[in-house]
This record gives C-alpha cells, structure tokens and sequence, in this order.
C-alpha cells in the first residue's frame, strides 16, 4: 500500500470522545519503550508523525491519525511502565480496556513484543485478556536490528509456544525494525486486505 497521506487527527482518554467510528481503524499497543510510537513513523514513512522518546511512558493518550483519509492508525500508551503509581496504572487500565472493548471500527490490535527478550508475563497476560475478550489481534517483533536474526526467531517461537498453552490458534506475527524499516510493507499489505476484503 501507497501511504500517501497521514495526518494527527486528535488525543483522547475519554472512549466518547474519539472520532466518529466510521472508518476501519488499528491500533498500537505493547509495554512501555517497546516502539509502538517509532514503528508507526516508521509504516507512514513520517518521522516525528508520533513523538517517540528513549524514556517510556512518552505516549500518554490514544492519538488518532489518519492515512490516507481512508483509515485511522491509533497509537497508544504503554503498559508496565515501572515509575508510574498505583493510581495512573488504574487509569490506564480503565480507559485502555474501555477503548479496545467498546471500539467497534477496530479492525486488529497490533501487540508489539520486544524481539530482544524471552517471553514476557505482562505480554502474554495482556493478550490471554485479547483472547478472552475475542478482540482481534496480531503480534508485532519490534528491535529486530538490535540482535541477530537466530536470536530474534528463537524468541519469537518461544513466545508463540507460550501462547499455545491457552490458544488453539497463535495468530499472524510480523518482525520488524523501524530503524530498518524493516517488515512494514507486510503489515501494510494485511491492512490493505483487511480494509478492501
Ligand atoms: P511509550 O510511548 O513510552 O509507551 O513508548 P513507545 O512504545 O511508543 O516507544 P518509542 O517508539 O517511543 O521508542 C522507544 C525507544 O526505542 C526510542 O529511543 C526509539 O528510538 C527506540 N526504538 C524504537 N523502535 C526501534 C527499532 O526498531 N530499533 C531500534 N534500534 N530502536 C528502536
Ligand atoms: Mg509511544
């Protein structure tokens, strides 16, 4: 797919104030510092588009944009994020979940999973709750550049045999590096399926 235009649309907490659900929308999501913010840059070819920082915890709202006027792109903030309180976990949790559970435009949910590490608790927790919602979802392996490949692919089935003890399924995943801008042209092509199927 051709991205030939995206655009910020608007931030939110608050579900009743997101755009109208009328187009097909997908959204970012994963630990803190996992790339999520970079990786859409990256698939929009627009740097600075999202704002990335070395510090987790720089995405704090649901950002909206817009490709080609045609579907939204939602980048979203992260969780495990250590040095946040109890009270702003809470938070997360409650307007996160209110948002992936009541948006009815959301096409998939990109889990993005860092490459460089073993199966994570939180990572796997977070999309056994995907799989007990019945949201769809894909898995995303983000940082691929910053180790070998052998490595990257042994912690990638590590993880999907992880989720083998609750799915039947594992779905689709992606590698990618958005320094590379490695594996977006894939994650663009399943968009595009997914919005003219
Ligand atoms: P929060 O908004 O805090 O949840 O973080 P995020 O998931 O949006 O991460 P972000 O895109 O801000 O990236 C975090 C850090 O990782 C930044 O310093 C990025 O430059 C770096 N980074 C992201 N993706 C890659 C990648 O593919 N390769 C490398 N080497 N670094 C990356
Ligand atoms: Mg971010």
């Amino acid at each position: 797919m051709i991205i030939k235009s995206a655009e910020f649309v608007c931030s939110n907490t608050d579900v009743k104030l997101l755009p109208a659900p009328q187009l097909p929308e997908y959204a970012f999501i994963g630990r803190s510092n996992v790339g999520k913010s970079s990786l859409i840059n990256a698939l929009t070819r627009k740097k600075g588009l999202a704002k990335t920082s070395q510090k987790p915890g720089k995405t704090q709202l649901i950002n909206h944009f817009i490709i080609n006027g045609e579907w939204y792109l939602v980048d979203l903030p992260g969780y495990g994020f250590a040095q946040t309180s109890k009270k702003n976990k809470a938070e997360w949790e409650k307007f996160i979940r209110a948002y992936l559970t009541k948006r009815e435009n959301l096409q998939c949910i990109f889990v993005l999973i860092d490459s460089r590490h073993e199966p994570q608790k939180i990572d796997v927790d977070f999309c056994y709750w995907l799989g007990e919602q019945g949201l769809p979802f894909q898995l995303v392996f983000t940082k691929a550049d910053k180790q070998s490949a052998v490595k990257t692919d042994q912690n990638v089935a590590k993880f999907r045999k992880t989720l083998l003890k609750w799915f039947e399924e594992v779905p689709a995943h992606f590698i990618t590096s958005a320094e590379m801008k490695a594996g977006t042209e894939e994650i663009l092509q399943m968009i595009h399926g997914v919005n003219s199927g």
